[in-house]
C-alpha cells in the first residue's frame, strides 16, 4: 500500500519512520516533510503544503495513495478529511465537525460540562466586561485562553485580576490572535501534574496509547516561555493503573459517546490533555484533534505493533479486531530548539555530528536538506530519542548522544523526565 503522511514536523517523521516498517507499507511519501524525513531511505518527501488540499488530493489519486495520515492540527480543523472522503480516498482523522474538539475551546468546554467530563470551571465570552467580571469570582491564578488555533500560544495564566483585565483586553480588543482571539474562554486553574492520554478512535471503539508527559516550559523546572513542548516520555508514572482505569471510564469512553450523540462520530487519534489532582481526581485540561508533538517520537518508539495495520483498521471501522502494544522499556525525547525560541529564532544553521554512531533515533521537527548538509529550518530543530531499561537509564543515553550533536545557538532542557526520574529514585530507596 502506498501511504501518505502530510506534515513537516518530528511527529510527522516519526509517523512515517514507524509507518514504512510495516511489511504491508510500499512508498511512504510525507508532504512536504524535512531533513529527517528527506534522509530516510524508505521515505519520499512531495513539495506540497498541509493546506494545500487540492494538490494534496491530485497526488493521492495519481500516486494511488491507499492510507493518508494527517499530522498537524489545522488542516484536521479546515476539514482535509471531509475533502479526501469526498474524493473517495481513505484520510485518518477526524472530520472538521470532530476536530472542533481542538478548533474551538468554547465548543470542547461545553461539550465536557454537557457529557458531565471533569474539566476546570469556565466562562466563555465575547465583551471584555463581563469576562472581566467572572475572572474575578475566581480565585487567583486565573487562565485566559484564545478560543481558536493560536499554535499552542493563546494560553495566559494571569497572577492577579488586574494582569487578567489587561490580557483580556488585549486578546479581544488587539489583534494579536486574529480571528482565534475573538472570544476567550476563562478558567479556574487546576493543581495538580499533566499528562498527554492519546487514543485511536473510531466511534466507540479505541485502543489506548502508552502514556507519556511533555515539557512545555523552555528551561529546567518548568520556568520559563511556554512552548510547543521541549521534551517528552514515556510511560509517564503519575498514570497508575487506577488512574488509568478512571481515564478510560470517566474522560476517553464519554468523550467518544457523547461525540456520536452529538452527530460528530470521532474517527482517528484523540490526545486528552490531562491534569491529574493531588486528590487522584482527572480533569481534561484540553483536546487535541491529532498525536502530540514531541510526544509521538518517544510513543512510537516504544510500538511494538504494526501502525499500518491500525491506521487502516479505524479507518475501516475495525479496530475492534486490532492491537496494540508496547515495549516496557521506557523512551525519552529531549528536542533541540534554536537559538530565540519560542519567540523569533535563528534559522539556516547547520547541524553537524549526525552521521555519528548513536543509540538514539533522531527524529528531525525543523530541518531541510540542503545539497548534503542539514540546515535549522523551525524553532524546534531536533528530538533526541532513546530507549532504556528506566526513564533515568533512557534519558543518560539521549544525553550523551547530544555531546555529539551541534548547531549554532542550539538550546535544550537538561532535566526532561524529571518526574519520574524523581519517582524511580524514591521506589528504589
Ligand atoms: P491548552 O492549550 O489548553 O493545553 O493550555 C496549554 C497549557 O496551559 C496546558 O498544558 C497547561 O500547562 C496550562 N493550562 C491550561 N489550562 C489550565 C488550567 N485550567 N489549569 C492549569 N493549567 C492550565
Ligand atoms: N505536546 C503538546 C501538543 O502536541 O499539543
Amino acid at each position: 500500500m502506498n501511504i501518505l503522511v502530510i506534515g513537516s514536523g518530528g511527529r510527522e517523521h516519526a509517523l512515517a519512520w514507524k509507518l514504512s516498517q510495516s511489511a504491508s507499507a510500499e512508498s511512504v511519501f510525507v508532504a512536504p516533510g524535512n531533513g529527517g524525513s528527506a534522509l530516510e531511505p524508505a521515505i519520499t518527501n512531495i513539495p506540497i503544503e498541509p493546506m494545500d488540499f487540492d494538490g494534496l488530493i491530485e497526488f493521492a489519486i495519481r500516486e494511488q495513495v491507499g492510507l493518508t495520515v494527517v499530522g498537524p492540527e489545522a488542516p484536521l480543523v479546515a476539514g482535509i478529511v471531509d475533502r479526501f472522503h469526498d474524493a473517495g480516498l481513505a484520510c485518518l482523522g477526524p472530520s472538521a465537525a470532530a476536530a472542533q474538539l481542538e478548533g474551538s475551546k468554547s465548543f470542547s468546554k461545553q461539550f465536557l460540562v454537557k457529557h458531565g467530563i471533569p474539566t476546570a470551571a469556565y466562562g466563555s465570552f465575547e465583551s471584555v466586561r463581563p469576562a472581566c467580571d467572572f475572572a474575578r469570582k475566581l480565585p487567583l491564578p486565573v487562565v485566559i485562553k484564545a478560543d481558536g488555533l493560536a499554535a499552542g500560544k493563546g494560553v495566559l495564566i494571569a497572577q492577579s485580576y488586574e494582569e487578567a483585565d489587561q490580557v483580556i483586553a488585549h486578546m479581544l480588543e488587539g489583534d494579536a490572535f486574529g480571528q482565534a482571539g475573538h472570544r476567550v474562554v476563562i478558567e479556574e486553574f487546576l493543581f495538580g501534574e499533566e499528562a498527554s492520554f492519546i487514543v485511536i478512535a473510531n466511534g466507540h471503539s479505541y485502543l489506548p496509547f502508552a502514556t507519556s508527559q511533555d515539557h512545555k516550559a523552555l528551561l529546567d523546572g518548568d520556568l520559563g516561555l511556554n512552548t510547543g513542548g521541549m521534551g517528552a516520555y514515556s510511560p509517564a508514572p503519575v498514570v497508575t493503573d487506577a488512574i488509568h482505569a478512571r481515564v478510560l471510564s470517566e474522560i476517553i469512553e464519554p468523550t467518544l459517546a457523547g461525540m456520536i450523540a452529538d452527530g460528530h462520530p470521532y474517527k482517528g487519534f484523540l490526545y486528552a490533555g490531562l491534569m491529574i489532582e493531588p486528590t487522584g481526581d482527572v480533569k481534561v485540561v484540553e483536546f487535541n484533534c491529532r498525536f502530540g508533538d514531541p510526544e509521538t517520537q518517544p510513543v512510537l518508539l516504544r510500538m511494538r505493533s504494526d501502525l499500518v495495520s491500525l491506521c487502516v483498521g479505524a479507518v475501516n471501522n475495525r479496530l475492534d479486531s486490532c492491537t496494540l502494544e508496547f515495549t516496557d522499556a521506557a523512551a525519552v525525547a529531549v528536542v533541540l530548539a534554536a537559538e530565540g525560541y519560542p519567540q523569533a529564532y535563528r534559522k539556516n544553521e547547520e547541524i553537524k555530528g549526525l552521521s555519528l554512531p548513536m543509540e538514539s533515533k533522531v527524529f528531525h521537527c525543523g530541518t531541510l536538506l540542503q545539497g548534503t548538509s542539514i540546515k535549522t529550518s523551525g524553532g524546534r530543530v531536533l528530538a533526541v530519542t532513546a530507549l532504556g531499561n528506566s526513564v533515568s537509564a533512557a534519558q543518560s543515553l539521549v544525553y550523551e548522544d547530544i555531546q555529539g550533536i551541534q548547531f549554532a545557538g542550539m538550546q535544550y532542557r537538561r532535566d526532561i523526565g524529571y518526574r519520574a526520574i524523581a519517582r524511580e529514585k524514591n521506589s528504589a530507596s
